[in-house]
């Protein structure tokens, strides 16, 4: 496949970047990932807000209009077609001479780009959605989890934790026994027909499938939803989990630590969201 690297199109097996890149060395950089449904990037603005976001928090200067983005897109889906992939976009803070910790005076930043093999977890019938499974396990990240960055070491480890024990993710509870988010994922619960979601913080990441969630939930008026801090022990006790990311989509969670949540099969609130969801990405 093609990958763009650095204002080029080229063939992946060209694709090289130095050992010296602070991307490698440091793990100094961020990242997007976006999904392609029917060949249409999905909320690509929201998307492009939050890598500008990430890049000001890092103090990364990267003068790449959305215009600019959207024909790197566009080349890139067409060298690459297929039904569902996502654009993976990278940007580290670059190579330089030596390895020093502080920012170089003159930034020359990696710039990277490829697409992915995405299968859709929600498709046209729900009720083949088996569902995951989820370990709790304790959020041992930094302070600035809302910057998407390239170190990921804490969500590697804590994803691996999960599928040691043969879940599909670990949902990570703070020193304070609330609940932040996945290791690669944000966290829906159902409580007595309530949908309530851990607020917008530097403790997560704030998900574009979350927003997408909540927005087309409040538009349509049947469940009352709620953006408030959630304990382990309204998660455990919850009717229904959903995990959200831009590659699971939504995707109900039906055992906890071993435990069956709810009835322990996709919930009924999980079936009509998804359902929006599905009308929304069509
Ligand atoms: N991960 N929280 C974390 C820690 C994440 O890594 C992700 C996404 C999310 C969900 O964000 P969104 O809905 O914008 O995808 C929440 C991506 C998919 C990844 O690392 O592959």
């Amino acid at each position: 496949s093609d990958v763009y690297l650095n204002g080029e199109m080229l063939p992946l097996e060209k694709a090289q970047i130095s050992v010296l890149d602070r991307g490698f060395l440091f793990g100094d950089g961020v990242y997007e990932v976006i999904p392609v449904f029917h060949g249409h990037p999905l909320r690509l603005e929201k998307h492009m807000e939050r890598l500008n976001a990430s890049l000001a928090a890092i103090q990364l200067p990267v003068e790449i209009t959305i215009t600019e983005w959207r024909s790197i897109f566009d080349q890139l889906l067409s060298r690459n077609p297929g039904q569902h992939q996502a654009l993976y976009l990278q940007i580290s803070r670059g190579s330089y001479a030596s390895r020093q910790h502080g920012f170089p005076t003159e930034t020359r930043p990696t710039v990277f780009v490829m697409t992915m093999p995405l299968a859709p977890r929600i498709n046209d019938s729900l009720d083949d959605v088996k569902g995951g499974t989820a370990i709790t396990a304790p959020d041992q990240r930094w302070q600035r989890c809302d910057i998407k960055s390239t170190s990921l070491l804490s969500n590697v480890m804590h994803h691996q934790l999960a599928l040691n024990s043969g879940a599909t993710e670990a949902i990570l509870v703070d020193a304070e026994g609330r609940v932040t988010e996945g290791s690669s994922s944000n966290v829906f619960i159902v409580r007595d027909g309530t949908i309530i979601t851990p607020p917008r913080s530097h403790k997560i990441l704030s998900g574009i499938t979350r927003a997408l969630v909540l927005e087309l939930v409040v538009n349509d008026g049947t469940y009352p939803c709620e953006e408030r801090d959630v304990s382990v022990n309204e998660l455990t006790t919850a009717d229904e989990i959903w995990i959200t990311s831009s590659s699971k989509e939504i995707l109900p969670i039906i055992e906890l630590n071993g435990i069956p949540v709810g009835k322990g099969k996709p919930g009924g609130v999980w079936r009509h969201v998804a359902g929006l969801y599905q009308t929304y990405k069509a």
